[in-house]
């Protein structure tokens, strides 16, 4: 933690408190109200959390005003472009790019770890076909600590590190699963001669009845929407591993609460909410009639892929997304596809339009990563669980960052009470 630099004076009812602050290496400075209310009888009210820091990190940083992205301070353009999944997993992890060596003793230790246990195969069959998969992934990563308990106590650092390294390489091998086991296929087991992303391809799209080649151009851009999607500071799936967390949760639990959290419409649901938006829409000519429904204060309908809490001019994310779709819609042939016409032409639009330019609404990371999924042959279904184990190296690092903190305490927000002041009870003959 840095040392306080300046306070910051609170006044009312005539008292006068002075509260420390600490200043980033990037981003606004901090008012520490660790000991308000020991000293002043008051609460902070903020209910979203939007001018709250839950935390300090070192891990990513984000600048809503300007659109950047960092992990551990490289632009997310740079790492999608330069970059690859498992690397930025190692930078998350481990706070430095890897040399060569270090690279490949990561990647082979990822790689070692992809099978799960065999009787997790079992486990599946519990559910019925046509659960959705992000109800099997939370279900079968929250159970993870009944098969891998000898990496569940977080108190052990190395247990810790198994862990990570069991998560980060089993969640691909659990999404395709789900996906398989909802469609009725045979599960496909994970091919150590695979990279990360073509590797969770094959266990998606081959079947035991004939050979099956990845196509490099998509296995590339695989890797890619894995990476965008790695980590994001403290939003609501990371917040939640965190407070789960605190109470010294086992980390497959902990991960469990996490895509949970993410499988909110307003969170990483947002991506299949957002096809199944442009699905609805379906031609651009009624592109008009939604722009008017999303501004329509009395109309609870929202642009899906639109908005977002921090970004206020664009999202770095969405602008590298929206390449990888006309790169893989123009290899697949199918750039002419309607859903991304309407996509394009709803950008368009609702960008021209003064209503979202005010409200600072653009295209998030979920607006062009449906195009692209639903292009591969992903079904709407897959693309929060292909969130979720994307995001998982991110929920995975802020965990070790949170477990690591000796100045660690359990969360334990508190509230603004306006409900009943104390009264007695009535007995039922008397109300
Ligand atoms: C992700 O936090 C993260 O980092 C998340 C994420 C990550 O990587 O972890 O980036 C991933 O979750 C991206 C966001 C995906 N969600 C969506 O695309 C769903 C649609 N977007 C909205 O629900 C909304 O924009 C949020 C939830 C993303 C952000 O909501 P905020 O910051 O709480 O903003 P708000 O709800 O207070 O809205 C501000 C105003 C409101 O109007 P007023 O009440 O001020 O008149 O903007 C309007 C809203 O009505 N508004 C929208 C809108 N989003 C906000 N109006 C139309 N369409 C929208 N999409």
């Amino acid at each position: 933690m840095t040392e306080s630099t300046k306070n910051a004076t609170l006044s009312f009812d005539g008292k006068t408190f002075e509260l420390p602050m600490f200043s980033p290496t990037a981003g606004p400075d901090v008012i520490d109200i660790r000991k308000l209310y020991a000293q002043a009888d008051v609460f902070t009210y903020d209910p979203g959390f939007t001018s709250t820091a839950s935390c300090d990190s070192t891990i990513t940083f984000i600048d809503g005003a300007e659109g950047v992205l960092l992990h551990r301070g490289y632009p997310i353009d740079q790492l999608a472009e330069k970059s690859h999944f498992l690397e930025v997993c190692y930078l998350l992890l481990y706070g430095e790019l890897p040399t060569a060596a270090k690279l490949e003793d990561f990647e082979t230790r990822v790689t070692r770890h992809t099978m799960v246990h065999e009787q997790m195969h079992n486990f599946f069959r519990g559910f019925r076909r046509d659960a959705h998969p992000m109800a099997t992934m939370v279900g079968v990563v929250g159970a993870m600590s009944a098969f891998y308990a000898d990496s569940a106590d977080v108190s052990d650092p190395w247990q810790r590190e198994v862990a990570s390294i069991r998560l980060i390489a089993k969640l691909p091998t659990i999404a395709a699963m789900a996906y398989k086991y909802s469609i009725g296929q045979p599960f496909v087991y994970p091919r150590n001669d695979l990279d990360y992303a073509a590797n969770f391809l094959n266990m998606c799209f081959s079947v035991p009845a004939e050979k099956y080649e990845v196509n490099p151009i998509l296995a590339r851009a695989m890797d890619r929407i894995f990476t965008l999607h790695a980590d994001h500071e403290q939003n609501a799936s990371t917040s939640t591993v965190r407070l789960a967390s605190s109470s010294g949760a086992n980390p497959f639990a902990c991960i469990a609460a996490g895509i949970a959290c993410l499988w909110g419409p307003a969170h990483g649901g947002a991506n299949q909410a957002c096809l199944e938006m442009l699905r609805e829409i379906g031609t651009v000519d009624r592109i008009p009639e939604f722009i008017a429904r999303a501004k329509d204060k009395d109309d609870p309908f929202r642009l899906m892929g639109f908005g977002h809490r921090v970004y206020k001019n664009f999202d770095p994310r969405a602008k590298v997304m929206k390449q990888s779709a006309d790169e893989v819609l123009d290899l697949l042939g199918v750039e002419n596809n309607p859903t991304l016409q309407v996509a394009k032409e709803l950008e368009k639009q609702a960008l021209a339009d003064p209503y979202f330019a005010e409200k600072k609404l653009f295209p998030n990371v979920d607006f062009y990563s449906g195009i692209i999924l639903e292009a591969m042959g992903f079904p709407t279904s897959m693309f929060t669980p292909i969130f979720a184990l994307s995001r998982t190296i991110g929920w995975v690092s802020q965990w070790r960052e949170m477990i690591a903190d000796p100045q660690m305490k359990i969360g334990r927000p508190r509230q603004l009470y306006l409900g009943e002041t104390q009264r007695d009870y009535v007995n039922v003959e008397d109300r």
